[in-house]
């Protein structure tokens, strides 16, 4: 399962990018606002820090002018992703750009319904948001297991990217499930990493070897061999 950052923030996009743990960057309005940056230049730096996919969200309602916000955003750099919101205007831009060429991912998905015409609409990605599904007593787990059954029925090549991701179980359940990409903000993502026992475990490590005297680790001052320093 490829991962996401969903965040408009370099400092965190260039830390997880770093890990070498994420695949691609979500952005949405809220995202960047957050930044209080102008918009263009801030997107064209992430593109260049990220080197995959980066979604930008169109900020209309009508399908002309998603379709205008697509293309202009689209010439921005090859890796920007167009998201329109899943509506009927929504769909009628997916159709549009879908056929200009320009990559869609159609966002704020809640049914198996929507996800099915996300993808006849020629979605590149599509992104049902589990967390706020959730937050009303629905099941988004259960919504990513439709439309997974559903798509595989068809053969769709639209990709399930999990969204609105609210902890490491999220994570855990969209990979069981197969979807195929998990976006999530950085303090998920640093959940994932972070286990009490492997600080512990670390901690012992490190003082048993501080037991051992500086004699037994002459190694720490030996030069590099030659073959070391290839
Ligand atoms: C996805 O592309 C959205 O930006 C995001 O996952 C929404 O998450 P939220 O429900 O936490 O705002």
């Amino acid at each position: 399962m490829k991962i996401f950052l969903d965040s408009a923030n370099l400092t965190e996009i260039r830390e997880a990018k770093a890990w070498g743990a994420i695949d691609g960057v979500t952005t949405n309005p809220t995202l960047v606002a957050k930044e209080g940056r102008e918009f263009f230049p801030l997107l064209k730096e992430i593109c260049g820090v990220v080197q995959g996919p980066v979604s930008m969200e169109t900020t209309c309602r009508d399908a002309e002018g998603m379709i205008r916000e697509g293309r202009v955003f689209a010439a921005l750099d090859p890796h920007i992703v167009v998201k329109c919101p899943l509506t009927k205007e929504g769909l009628r831009a997916t159709r549009q750009l879908t056929n200009e060429q320009i990559r869609v991912n159609v966002t704020l998905c809640f049914s198996a319904s929507q996800a099915l015409l996300a993808a006849k609409a020629g979605a590149c990605f599509v992104s049902p948001f589990v967390g706020r599904l959730d937050d009303i007593s629905g099941d988004g787990m259960g919504l990513i297991r439709d439309i997974k059954a559903i798509y595989a029925n068809y053969a769709f090549s639209t990709q399930i990217l999990v969204a609105s991701v609210r902890h490491p179980m999220h994570v855990v359940e969209a990979a069981k499930l197969g979807a195929d990409i998990a976006t999530m903000p950085f303090a998920v993502l640093d959940a994932l990493v972070t286990h009490p026992l492997t600080a512990a475990g670390l901690d012992r490590f490190l003082q048993d070897w501080e037991r051992l005297p500086a004699s037994a680790k002459t190694w720490k001052t030996a030069e590099p061999s030659a073959r070391d320093t290839r």
